[in-house]
């Protein structure tokens, strides 16, 4: 690909830049946090710690004017069939719409259909809360078990874990998403049957773990309280009414949503009924008006002042610039534990493209990061040496609430204190000289103190997000996930790729049906030399343990 004139800049800008030491610049502009801090709502963003000055800010707005970025937020809020493989509209935005106006699709406004399903979920989590809906026992459902996966599992999760605080006292969520036998068992061991309700929820209905675990789950309820049960204690979340009818699943019980809402963006459509059923329906609203906020801000905020913008932004710059191809998420926030996961797929499903929306593949430039994170304090104890010490700086998100839902004495100051230390001492590093005082005032002897100056001083110089919020509400949560959506979108515009598709998933199912029936021996393993031999392992393994399972009964 040609370079650009901002690429070009930016190469230059690297190159003056790269040893520039992000200390020194705080040494010298007293006013860089103000400068670089942006505050929206109860969210504030202080993206100083990180390498870059206002001549590289400047080349990286100019590198997004060059990719038409406000008009591609434009098509993609208008309804616009912006995910070109699939021929789709991306439209998770009208989900959470709440201007009263209309967004159409091919001449048609989808707003309707989305307050109908909307008006359904209100009216059936509301049924289910306060046991007006019950199982077929006459029971209240008390464990509502989400049965997904990908896009279908990870959002309600992480949301309804994030807002566990919000849950009602009487109601347990449960999560089977895994194929692996114990994901169903784990759950069907801890939950009784008069009591649960199962929510079937797959955009396609196709997906075999998906339809696997439900299919088991189904079993386990018509063998304690027959097929009749199944009405009172199943729906369906899907985009596939007839599907859903073929599995069993009566269409009145089933919550629809549409093909312009990609699955890892389908938290705000039926697909998060789980959440609605947990927290009640009034914040799954604020979660969506939380969104709504950011999607505002997103789509209005002149490029220096946008959130999603800029965090895009820095990210291609590391990505592409300093060859930096991870990245890392660390909420400290015990509820936002499961925020990683659900942005790994958000992230790299959306981000881990190789062809351009031109039809080319990308030979010339990287793409998304592997993006990696967990709750601190833990990760502090696990993969935070690598992130002071490892030979490549990984750049960090760090997201704090100023008030937790359980403060418990000191806990949360520590907390605070640890985050904000933690941001502190990458982009600050320690120097060997000061590795080497530090050892001297210790007490240490010169020859110590040599063998260890080296390895007790930091480099430093290590970029980092903090995104501080005042508590983690339905509402702030909402803007937060959106904020994360509308970075990677921006970061796809100037990959030019396709964010919003993902045949790069296919490959492994293919093969996986291929297998199966060679794994029961109802057909020849045909494969590369490895993948046969752990099939005939593997099926060698289990015949022996049957053969032993038959003579301990014998
Ligand atoms: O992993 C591929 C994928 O298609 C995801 O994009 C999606 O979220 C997940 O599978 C589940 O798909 P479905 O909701 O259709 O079962």
């Amino acid at each position: 690909m040609a370079v650009s004139n901002a690429v070009a800049t930016l190469l230059e800008e690297y190159k003056r830049f790269n040893s520039v030491q992000m200390k020194d610049l705080f040494a010298n502009d007293d006013k860089r946090a103000e400068k670089y801090t942006l505050n929206f709502g109860e969210l504030t963003f202080d993206y100083s710690k990180n390498r870059f000055d206002d001549k590289v800010l400047k080349a990286l707005f100019e590198l997004a004017e060059e990719h038409h970025l406000k008009e591609r937020i434009e098509d993609m809020f208008s309804g616009k069939k912006i995910n070109v493989t699939e021929n789709r509209a991306v439209l998770h935005t009208a989900l959470r719409n709440f201007s009263g106006k209309p967004v159409f699709v091919d001449g048609k406004d989808v707003m309707p259909e989305i307050l109908r399903v909307q008006a359904k979920m209100k009216e059936f989590s509301d049924a289910v809360r306060n046991g007006t809906f019950k199982g077929a026992t006459g029971k209240k459902l008390k464990n509502i078990v989400n049965i997904g996966i990908g896009g279908s599992d990870l959002g309600p999760y992480m949301v309804t874990c994030a807002l566990k605080k919000y849950w009602a006292k009487d109601i347990q969520c449960y999560f089977i998403s895994n194929i692996d036998g114990t994901a169903c068992a784990e759950v069907l061991n801890n939950v009784n049957p008069e009591e649960t309700l199962f929510i079937v929820a797959s955009k396609t209905f196709t997906t075999i773990e998906t339809l696997t675990n439900a299919r088991t789950c189904r079993e386990w309820l018509v063998k304690a309280l027959g097929e009749e049960a199944v009405k009172h204690h199943f729906v369906a979340l899907s985009t596939n009414a007839k599907a859903v009818a073929e599995f069993g699943i009566d269409v009145n019980n089933m919550f629809e949503f549409w093909d312009f809402v990609g699955g890892r963006y389908s938290l705000w459509s039926a697909i998060g009924l789980s959440i609605a059923l947990a927290v009640g329906f009034d914040n799954f609203m604020e979660l969506l008006k939380g969104a709504e906020a950011m999607d505002n801000h997103f789509r209005s905020a002149p490029l220096d002042k946008n959130i999603p913008v800029i965090m895009a932004l820095l990210g291609i710059w590391y990505n592409d610039y300093y060859n930096i191809h991870r990245y890392g998420v660390i909420p400290y926030d015990q509820y936002l534990k499961f925020l990683p996961s659900y942005l790994q797929q958000l992230d790299m499903e959306s981000n881990g493209k190789s062809v351009r929306l031109d039809n080319k593949k990308i030979t010339d430039y990287a793409t998304g990061p592997a993006l990696f994170g967990g709750a601190g304090t833990d990760v502090q104890h696990s993969f935070f040496q690598l992130l002071h010490q490892g030979t490549q700086p990984v750049p960090v998100d760090f997201i704090i609430p100023a008030i937790s839902h359980n403060e418990n004495g000191k806990h949360h100051e520590i907390l605070i204190a640890n985050v904000l230390a933690q941001a502190e001492a990458l982009m600050k590093g320690k120097t060997v000289e000061e590795a080497a005082e530090e050892l001297r005032a210790a007490g240490k002897d010169e020859a110590t103190i040599e063998k260890l100056k080296l390895n007790k001083s930091f480099d430093g110089n290590r970029p980092s997000n903090m995104f501080l919020l005042k508590q983690i509400t339905p509402y702030a949560l909402g803007m937060l996930i959106a904020m994360y959506e509308h970075k990677v979108f921006t970061q796809g515009v100037i990959w030019e790729i396709d964010s919003f598709d993902q045949w790069g998933v296919e490959l492994g199912k293919q093969l996986a049906l291929k297998i199966l029936p060679e794994l029961e021996g109802s057909a020849l393993a045909q494969h590369d030399s490895s993948t046969s031999a752990l099939i005939a392992k593997v099926v060698a393994l289990r015949a022996e343990c049957k053969k032993e399972q038959a003579e301990k009964v014998a």
